[in-house]
């Protein structure tokens, strides 16, 4: 399985979630899994994906402009995806307006691309972080069960 993971981040934390999910789905073997930084995506080069990953902070309750860009983009552009999920980091509410904002975002610009599965939201302790100790696990583990 190929998956792509795009996230966008201010401090960092988002980030470090992208990549705990990539290490997830890396324990299988044949598993290949790229990520890369919103601001750096080239939309012009052609790729394909079993699975796209896309990952935001929660900014005022809700994803951020690059992100936004990023899927509005997505159609015209050479990259595909057959199958979809979404991550958010979030420090105290509206988690799951971030996730269904993006969800509803994909779907109405990529109508056939399909969830592959729920969202998942990512506690940090302050605007900068760090990730809360008890959420770490939750990363890999979603990584995991989508490698499967
Ligand atoms: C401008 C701004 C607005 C934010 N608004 C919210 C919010 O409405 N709800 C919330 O839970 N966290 C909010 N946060 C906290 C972010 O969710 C937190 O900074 C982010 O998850 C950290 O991820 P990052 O290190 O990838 O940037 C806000 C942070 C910033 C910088």
């Amino acid at each position: 399985m190929k998956t792509l993971i795009v996230y966008d981040t201010k401090y960092g934390n988002t980030k470090k979630v992208a990549k705990l999910i990539g290490e997830g789905l890396k324990t299988i073997e044949d598993n290949e899994v790229i990520i890369e930084y919103v601001e750096e995506i080239d939309l012009n080069k052609e790729q394909i994906y079993d699975l796209i990953l896309i990952g935001s902070p929660n900014h005022y309750g809700t994803y951020t402009k690059p992100i936004k860009n990023f899927i509005a983009n997505l159609p015209e552009s050479s990259l595909k995806g057959n199958t979809y999920a979404v991550f958010g980091t979030y420090m105290y509410k509206n988690y799951q307006r971030v996730i269904k904002g993006m969800e509803k975002q994909i779907n109405e610009v990529m109508p056939n691309m399909v969830k592959t599965s729920p969202g998942l939201s990512i506690r940090v302790a302050t605007n900068k972080g760090p990730i809360k100790d008890e959420e770490f696990p939750k990363c890999r583990e979603f990584g995991i069960k989508l490698s499967k």
